[in-house]
């Protein structure tokens, strides 16, 4: 997936003493590879973990340990490096952080390179904690976390699920590396936990509607816009819930993701989740169309090919209740494409249509790119410039937070 966001940022990589440590060479390639450039801190615990020699080779930059130089016999050319760095950075990822580095942030110690440079930072801070189970959460670490983001003002990035350095399995494994970009992406565009206390409930993928046990009626989409709405809405803090059809894309672990397969079984999901949410936004290319019967044995070459009656699937946004629920459609279009996008919004009687116009500049399937127009009931549109889907999948939620 591409990050739009990160080319030609500034990033200063922050790393502490936990065995998820090693995971910093990934955070940095990634980095690197969206085109930001990355200076790493290192805390003398993280040393034990990992060397600075892989991570200043990784960075193409100095890694620093010691706020003092280490050598002062030949006389001192001292700058004030910490005031220096906090200036130059547009963004500071801590990750992995240890506990006891948040218990340093939150009392404000600047008693080592990477706590003193937090406390002249001037740009936004992304911490992702990592600790084993009972370590995090431990009431005081639980407190101290509260603080972290009501004091000193960062994202936090929790931690995973999974099995732990010491044999145990729980929460406590650093948040997923493409987790961590994300977050760096979205809170360099401006974004915050602004869906807190929202439920969501996100559909995505293609319908496979089966012929024969070996066969389907399929469609080209992969996913992706959909798994970038609900990833997006949990970064902005939101409860999301995923209703997806078959697709190779892969949701955070915090997601609530229930696998369909058919337009009918995607219709029966969306009933049954619809009432916890406060939003439906329907991105699934559901197929239109259903053979009549699935065949029960494989259809041969010699059938009769007329065997494959079809029939029309329900339309989900069309039969799903609306009064307590905002519901957010797409428009695939190739032509005449806004006249087809208000006709569905109000046949469909949605509150906000996503309009996909595919031709030549926005192919919309097998591509991380995507334009969008969104019109609302109110008649009011909006013709938003070509993103990455993630980007785009912001531009949404911004719309749905907008007519709140
Ligand atoms: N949709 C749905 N149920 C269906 C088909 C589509 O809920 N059986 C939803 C899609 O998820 C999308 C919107 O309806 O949010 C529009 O889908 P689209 O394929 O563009 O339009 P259709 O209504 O299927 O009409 P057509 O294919 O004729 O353009």
């Amino acid at each position: 997936m591409i990050n739009d966001n990160l080319a030609g940022k500034k990033i200063i990589l922050g790393v502490t003493g936990g065995i998820a440590a090693y995971k910093s060479c990934l955070i940095i390639r990634s980095l690197v590879n969206s085109g930001a450039e990355v200076r790493v801190i290192m805390t003398p615990s993280a040393l034990e973990f990992i060397t600075p020699l892989t991570l200043s080779t990784l960075s193409g930059n100095p890694v620093i340990v010691n706020i003092f130089p280490e050598d002062q016999s030949n006389g001192v050319d001292m700058k004030t490096w910490h005031i220096e760095y906090a200036m130059w950075a547009d963004l500071m990822i801590i990750a992995p952080c240890t506990t006891n580095t948040i218990a340093k942030l939150v009392n404000g110690f600047c008693d080592n390179a990477l706590t003193t440079v937090v406390s002249a930072l001037r740009c936004p801070l992304i911490v992702a904690p990592a600790a084993d189970m009972d370590m995090y959460s431990n009431k005081i670490a639980r407190s101290n976390f509260i603080k972290l983001e009501s004091e000193v003002g960062a994202y936090i990035v929790e931690a995973e699920k999974g099995s732990l350095a010491s044999g145990l399995s729980g929460i406590g494994r650093m948040a997923d590396v493409n987790k961590i970009i994300d977050s760096a992406g979205m809170i360099l565009s401006g974004y915050k936990k602004d869906l807190v206390g929202k439920n969501i409930l996100v559909t995505a993928g293609p319908t496979y509607e089966d012929i024969d046990p070996v066969r389907f009626l399929g469609n080209r989409s992969s996913g992706k816009m959909g798994y970038s709405i609900a990833k997006a809405a949990y970064l902005r803090g939101a409860n999301v819930t995923l209703i997806s059809g078959p697709s190779s894309e892969v949701e955070y672990q915090e997601i609530k993701k229930i696998s369909v397969r058919s337009a009918n079984d995607m219709l029966k999901a969306v009933k049954a989740n619809i009432n916890d949410n406060d939003v439906l936004i329907m991105s699934a290319a559901v197929a239109d169309f259903t053979p009549e019967k699935k065949a029960a044995g494989k259809i041969k070459k010699e059938d009769n090919l007329e065997i494959i009656k079809v029939k029309k699937t329900a339309d989900i946004l069309a039969s799903v209740k609306k009064d307590k629920i905002k519901v957010v459609g797409f428009a695939l279009e190739t032509d005449n494409e806004i006249k087809n996008a208000e006709k569905k919004l109000k046949e469909k009687n949605i509150d906000m249509i996503v309009l996909n116009s595919v031709n030549e500049e926005n192919p919309a399937f097998e591509t991380d790119l995507n334009i969008i127009t969104v019109i609302k009931k109110s008649g009011k549109s909006k013709a938003y410039p070509k993103a990455s889907k993630f980007t785009v999948a912001n531009f949404i939620l911004d719309e749905v937070k907008e007519s709140d």
